[in-house]
């Protein structure tokens, strides 16, 4: 369907509508007209460039990275020397003052946060990372902005243009109706979902925290706005937007208002919008839901909604395998068919800015004999560090006393035992702890779709506990691993006798190994195998590679008829160490935590 008949058949066809549609068209035509000609060109190209092997993305905030934008034109060297390919910019537009929820509470999309530099600066350090080959992501923060957003303050100044922008209400009737079917995402520190004010006297959906407005997409004028922003930012070389937080777009009182079917028909809408103005730009759509429903927003046939999603599920396997030492969840999980589109393709990580919920198939659970809601206690305990023998430290986030149930924070090297074993002065702890990181990153480099590190986790940075002394983090304990760059550490990172150094260089290693490969890129497709031994992982690029981990710390073996079809017996090639694997006995052997990409 063309854009137009989206457009209508979405907002009704109506004198208004038309109106509307009239403006966007011409929020269009001068986004097409002002797009710089070297831009143009890329777009010739078309958006296809994120199914490449050569794509690794790292997210950081600019701030904790690099002080500000010019700090960071230092570092881009340090980005390349590591291989990334595409930067994640945490939010950087103008935020509300004191708390904004890490940059997620908007007050203006067409500026860069003042202390990290302005619009210009941004502008000629997506240029520089052009240059080496580095494409530029940012967040897009759409649901909802900041309550002191210029079109809030229309909005209550009785502007009528932007009259309706917001979910606000005069009395509570419809506000009682949307509690009783909407979840708490912030039970704790911004509990409700709706704030009242009484100098406006109005109640305002506040899903998020208080100061984060709900935008209603319900009015056309909030669509078109937000189309502008996104194609100015395009337009300033941006080349993924993160689109954040979009199965909540939609609200519909007396639903739980996510995952809306009018959710995804934004999205589409908004892509049909890009591939006409500026189809080199690609979409990474954030939605933390069930695996079902995320695969839903890659869009389906002709309608097209994100190239790419976070793979929440891989991501929350991969601490079950470590914790448990066990892949069988993993494995079945992974081999679901979801019906993920041939070009819909997935952003692997180990951990994000979030927090990490254990969403589990719960069906899958039971199979193997476990109770669900006991096993989400084992992960929650072990990953906060208080399960007997657990090598994580972290921290629980979202704890309900009532429930027990809570959702966890950490580093992705305190979580792997690191930073226990430098209290401990416990060396062996320290060698596992750095192999479990190593192996985590080796499954997420070699699985299909973008592995995306973060910040920090290169060298192995371990939990921030200063944030609790600063006044507008510590009640948010998402902040203990989003700690500052540690750039004297960092110096080490060649230094194989250092923590750091047997990170980076490894990493550094299987970097540029994925990148020399086409068995990474999109096109080949990772099929889970079930080797007999629970504690391996294995799977294979459609019969060209075959990967295996070790998620114990012991030595484990595999027999190697599982993969007759493979090659074996016979001699395979680790991509990584270069040396030749055979089996023994019809065996393979894995030591502790480790990882082969086999060819
Ligand atoms: C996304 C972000 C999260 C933020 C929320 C509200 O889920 O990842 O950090 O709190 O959106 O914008």
């Amino acid at each position: 369907m063309d854009l137009k008949n989206s457009y209508y058949e979405f907002y009704g066809n109506s004198d208004m509508t038309g109106l509307r549609y009239e403006q966007l068209r011409k929020i269009m035509e001068e986004a097409g007209e002002k797009r710089p000609a070297a831009l143009k060109k890329a777009d010739e190209a078309g958006n296809d460039w994120y199914q490449s092997e050569k794509m690794i993305g790292m997210m950081l905030y600019v701030d904790r990275f690099s002080n500000d934008l010019a700090g960071f034109e230092e570092r881009i060297d340090y980005l390349a020397e590591l291989g990334v390919t595409y930067v994640h910019f945490m939010p950087l537009l103008k935020s509300r003052e004191g708390n904004n929820d890490g940059g997620y509470a908007v007050s203006d999309y067409l500026m860069v946060e003042d202390k990290l530099g302005t619009m210009k600066q941004l502008e000629r350090v997506i240029g520089l990372l052009k240059e080496k080959g580095i494409r530029t992501c940012i967040d897009f923060v759409l649901n909802h902005t900041a309550k002191e957003h210029i079109w809030a303050r229309k909005c209550l100044s009785g502007d009528p243009d932007y009259a309706d922008m917001y979910v606000m209400f005069q009395e509570d009737t419809i506000p009682k109706e949307y509690e009783k079917a909407l979840t708490e995402i912030f039970p704790g520190v911004a509990p409700g979902n709706f704030t009242y004010y009484p100098d406006i006297q109005k109640y305002v959906m506040t899903r998020f925290y208080e100061f984060q407005w709900d935008l209603n997409y319900k009015n056309p004028q909030v669509f078109n706005k937000i189309v502008e922003a996104l194609l100015a930012l395009a337009n300033k070389g941006v080349d993924i937007f993160r689109l954040d937080a979009i199965p909540y777009m939609w609200k519909e009182p007396g639903t739980i208002s996510m995952n809306m079917p009018q959710a995804h028909k934004l999205i589409a809408m908004m892509y049909q919008i890009v591939k006409e103005v500026c189809p080199s730009v690609i979409f990474l759509g954030e939605a933390i839901v069930e695996p079902f429903e995320i695969v839903k927003y890659f869009g389906s046939g002709e309608r097209k909604e994100c190239n790419v999603m976070y793979n929440a599920s891989l991501m929350v396997l991969l601490w079950n395998s470590l914790a448990s030492r066990d892949v069988r969840l993993m494995t079945r999980s992974l081999a679901k068919d979801y019906g993920i589109p041939s070009d819909g393709l997935w952003i692997n990580y180990i951990r994000c800015h979030d927090d990490i919920g254990w969403g589990f198939e719960e069906d899958i659970l039971r199979e193997l004999g476990c109770d669900p809601k006991m096993h989400k206690q084992f992960m929650i305990q072990f990953m906060e560090g208080t399960f007997p023998g657990s090598f994580s430290t972290g921290e629980l986030y979202e704890f309900n006393p009532q429930t027990q149930d809570a959702r966890n924070s950490g580093t992705l090297a305190s979580m792997c035992g690191l930073e226990q074993a430098v209290n401990e002065k416990h060396l062996y702890k320290l060698e596992l702890a750095v192999k479990r990181i190593l192996l985590l990153h080796a499954v997420i480099i070699a699985y299909t779709g973008i592995p995306l590190l973060y910040s920090g986790d290169e060298i192995g940075q371990l939990n921030d506990w200063g944030y609790k002394e600063v006044k507008e983090h510590a009640a948010d304990s998402r902040w203990l691993h989003r700690g500052k760059m540690d750039w004297k550490a960092a110096e080490k990172r060649n230094d194989l006798s250092t923590v750091q150094g047997q990170i980076f260089v490894r990493l550094k290693h299987m970097i540029h190994i994925r990148k020399a490969n086409k068995y990474f890129s999109a096109c080949y497709k990772a099929i889970p195998v079930v080797t007999g031994n629970n504690a391996v992982f294995c799977f294979h690029k459609e019969d060209k590679m075959l990967v295996l981990a070790n998620f114990s710390e012991y030595e484990q073996w595999v027999d190697s008829q599982c993969f007759d079809w493979f090659g074996l017996p016979g001699e395979m090639k680790d991509l990584i160490t270069g040396r030749f694997v055979r089996s023994y006995d019809n065996r393979i052997q894995l030591g502790p935590y480790e990882y082969l990409w086999l060819v």
